[in-house]
């Protein structure tokens, strides 16, 4: 093999082989320490790669998010998808943002300030408890943020009490994030907080499960 090649071979296998050890280093040492992950990594995950894979405003129709809806997305990051939430739910519904970190809450809304969107409420909040009545919303969503929750069960049991009886709750993964949570894991805990799966959208690499309350 001429020297040539040999670099171009070495260079692959890198571009190969680095994501992979970076994801799986990153992927173990969540699994012991879960915290919420910093800005500059919620950043990184919000990448052209994703973005073309879940585009913003078709990931608001996937949800089954709909005009006159109230919305509470858990966990909005940069705030990149509550503007397409809020763009579909439209003027006579509203999405209200939560996330532990204020300079997420902060991040979402400035950039409403920037893209004039009036229909978001950001606020700094624990999933665990949730500052609204039981049956506030007719959706509760979740993009990348569950397997980032210390303990998810007892959120998803919050998330339940500030549905409505017809609410429904989403959630969207994707295997580029290293606190990806396999969708069988999140049915049998949603099962457990008293939801029942109604949709699943995708496939192993990301998908979109969407659960309704039972009964
Ligand atoms: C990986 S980011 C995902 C951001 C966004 N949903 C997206 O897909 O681009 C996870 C978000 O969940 C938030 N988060 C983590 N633990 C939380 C908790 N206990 N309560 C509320 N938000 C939390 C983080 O601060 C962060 O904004």
């Amino acid at each position: 093999m001429g020297t040539d090649l040999r670099i171009v071979v070495i260079v692959i296998v890198v571009l190969l082989v680095f994501p992979i050890v970076l994801h799986s280093t990153v992927r173990a040492i969540r699994y012991f320490h879960k915290f919420p992950i910093p800005q500059f990594l919620a950043d990184l995950i919000d990448n052209p790669l994703r973005r073309k894979i879940m585009p913003p405003d078709v990931l608001a129709i996937r949800h089954g998010i709909e005009p006159g809806m109230r919305v509470m997305e858990i966990g909005p990051g940069n705030g990149r998808y509550t503007m397409a939430f809020a763009r579909c739910v439209g003027a006579q519904g509203k999405v209200v943002a939560v996330d532990i970190e204020p300079k997420m809450i902060r991040r979402v809304s400035a950039r409403a300030k920037e893209e004039g969107v009036t229909n978001i409420e950001a606020r700094v909040a624990d999933v665990y408890e949730l500052p609204y009545d039981d049956g506030t919303f007719d959706a509760v969503t979740a993009t990348a943020v569950i397997g980032e929750i210390p303990d998810p069960d007892r959120a998803i049991h919050e998330f339940h009490r500030v549905l409505s009886s017809s609410g429904i709750l989403v959630f969207s993964e994707i295997l580029l994030d290293p606190d990806y949570p396999l969708a069988g894991t999140l049915i049998r805990k949603a099962s457990a907080a008293g939801f029942r799966p109604d949709r699943r959208i995708g496939n192993f690499f990301f998908y979109t499960l969407i659960f309704k309350k039972k009964g």
